[in-house]
């Protein structure tokens, strides 16, 4: 496995990590995968909530906790942002068509809790802090393809 740290940064407020899931947004394509990893209210939402207002500017961005899958498209982008927390195992991820997604930008909120889920490569975006706590939020590129 090959792990390539992009960046890593503090931030004070869920405007900054909106805007850092903006920024990473403009770099991806359809076909990209996003991995969120942090603990509840840590803000991986506030993160895909950026990433959306990027894709699809003024789009309102929940949180897919009850939905599992919410999508914004625009411009020829489409992102489909996940929230697996209240799914078990690889058989609910097929149930929920999980795999079916396949022509967009994948964002991925609890995907350390079904390893199955996650493709050869992805960028990791791993959120720790949460509360009043300054985040720090890495982001990596994993690849995981034998060499
Ligand atoms: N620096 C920060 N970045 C993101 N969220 C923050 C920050 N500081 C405080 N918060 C608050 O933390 C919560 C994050 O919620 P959310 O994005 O839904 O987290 P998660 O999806 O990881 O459970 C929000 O209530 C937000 O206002
Ligand atoms: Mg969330």
């Amino acid at each position: 496995m090959k792990k390539e740290l992009l960046y890593e940064i503090l931030s004070d407020s869920p405007e900054k990590t909106e805007k850092i899931g903006a920024d990473l947004a403009k770099e991806l394509e359809n076909g990209d995968f996003v991995a969120l990893v942090g603990d509840l209210g840590a803000g991986k939402t506030a993160f895909v909530r950026g990433m959306a207002e990027q894709i699809t500017p003024g789009a309102s961005v929940c949180s897919p906790t009850y939905a599992i899958v919410n999508e914004y498209i625009a411009n020829g982008k489409r992102l489909c942002h996940f929230d697996i927390y209240r799914l078990n195992d690889e058989d609910d991820l097929i149930s929920i068509g999980f795999y079916d997604y396949d022509n967009c930008i994948k964002a991925v909120e609890w995907c350390d809790k079904i390893e199955e889920a996650l493709p050869e490569s992805y960028y990791l975006v791993t959120i720790l802090g949460s509360g009043e706590d300054v985040r720090n939020i890495k982001i990596e590129k994993v690849c995981t393809e034998e060499k």
